[in-house]
């Protein structure tokens, strides 16, 4: 089954921005890891970055379009962009949330998520990890 995993502004940028938060790992990585996830677990992963809203709303229209499960992490959008959620609204298949870091243990601003209410389940704080248990949670959905 076809799975977006889909990234917003600034993860292109893991493995040198900020990597005491972040890490040290690449966004390359991180799609061999998801590739390599979604091959052992008979998903089609298609993994995807982009620092333009209006593209992530297509790709998210897409998602809907098609009935696509969706693991997202809309980064700083996810905070402030009413556009994200909305587009999240419209999906039918499983959407989860994931953040690299544990929001909730940083900044009052990226407490709020515009996407949680819209989520099958939001996983924060578990690095790589949590895309991994994001994708293994579709598969076992789709079992
Ligand atoms: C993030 C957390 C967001 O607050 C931040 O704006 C990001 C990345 C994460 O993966 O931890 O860009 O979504």
């Amino acid at each position: 089954m076809t799975t977006l995993v889909l990234n917003g502004p600034n993860l292109n940028r893991l493995g040198k921005r900020e990597p005491a938060i972040y890490g040290s790992q690449t966004l390359a990585d991180l799609e061999a890891l998801c590739v390599k996830t979604g091959e052992e677990l008979g998903l089609d992963v298609s993994f995807r970055q982009t620092n333009h809203e209006g593209e992530m709303l297509e790709w998210l229209h897409e998602a809907a379009d098609h009935a696509f499960p969706v693991v997202l992490n809309a980064a700083a959008w996810t905070h402030y962009s009413i556009a994200v959620g909305d587009a999240c609204a419209q999906l039918t298949a499983p959407l989860i949330e994931v953040h690299l870091s544990n929001v909730h243990q940083r900044e009052e601003f990226r407490h709020h998520s515009f996407v949680s209410a819209h989520a099958k389940g939001v996983i924060a704080g578990l690095g790589f990890d949590g895309y991994t248990a994001a994708l293994r949670h579709v598969a076992a959905l789709a079992a």
